[in-house]
């Protein structure tokens, strides 16, 4: 797996040191209040479990199945595995992603679980920001850290199902890429 990798851009320690910086901004907002991480698989489930953690309130766990990308670009045409949406009923959710890059992932969730779900409120939470014209027109109301317009993986984020289990947020050689090219 390593000999993939051409430059790691973010380290464990440095991960999750800002993932707790995350959790404690997320906790003083949501005090008193009942909240649901909504989070998006596969790409989040490493983000999520370590933000889970350190978030001392009584919080909601559900997860959506989506899937967006093709190889390293983004489709614009999200599908959903769930039939149904989450509660929201005297709810407030917080949807929790990987990544934000076109934007159209976050859109679409929001919009559906607006309609669906109806919760109180509805934010959003990624690990990652890339520095893109975005087609929609969307910010995330908590970011961990912004990145150049650049195809990243580890921590959750794959090439072709690969590189999730990587500990970093590292670029891909092109021969790698090349290589698990479908
Ligand atoms: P968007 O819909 O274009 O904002 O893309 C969001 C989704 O695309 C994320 O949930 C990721 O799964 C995937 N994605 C976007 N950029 C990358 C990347 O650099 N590496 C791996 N997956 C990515
Ligand atoms: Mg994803």
């Amino acid at each position: 797996m390593w000999e993939d990798i051409e430059k790691i851009l973010l380290r464990e320690t440095d991960i999750l040191q800002r993932i707790e910086d995350l959790a404690t901004q997320i906790q003083r907002d949501y005090e008193g209040k009942d909240l649901t991480l909504v989070t998006l698989l596969n790409g989040s489930v490493i983000f999520v479990a370590e933000l889970l953690r350190r978030i001392s309130l009584p919080v909601r766990l559900e997860c959506l199945r989506v899937t967006s990308y093709s190889g390293t670009e983004s489709t614009r045409s999200l599908r959903f595995y769930e039939p149904e949406m989450p509660k929201g009923k005297d709810r407030h959710f917080l949807i929790v992603d990987d990544i934000l890059d076109t934007g159209e992932t976050l859109h679409a969730v929001k919009e559906r679980l607006e309609k669906d779900s109806q919760p109180l409120s509805l934010r959003t939470c990624v690990l990652l920001k890339k520095n893109v014209v975005r087609t929609r027109d969307l910010e995330a109301d908590y970011c961990g850290f912004d990145i150049e317009n650049e195809f990243v993986v580890g921590y959750g984020l794959d090439y072709e199902g690969y590189y999730r289990n990587l500990p970093c947020i590292a670029t891909l050689k092109p021969e790698a890429i090349e290589r698990r090219k479908l």
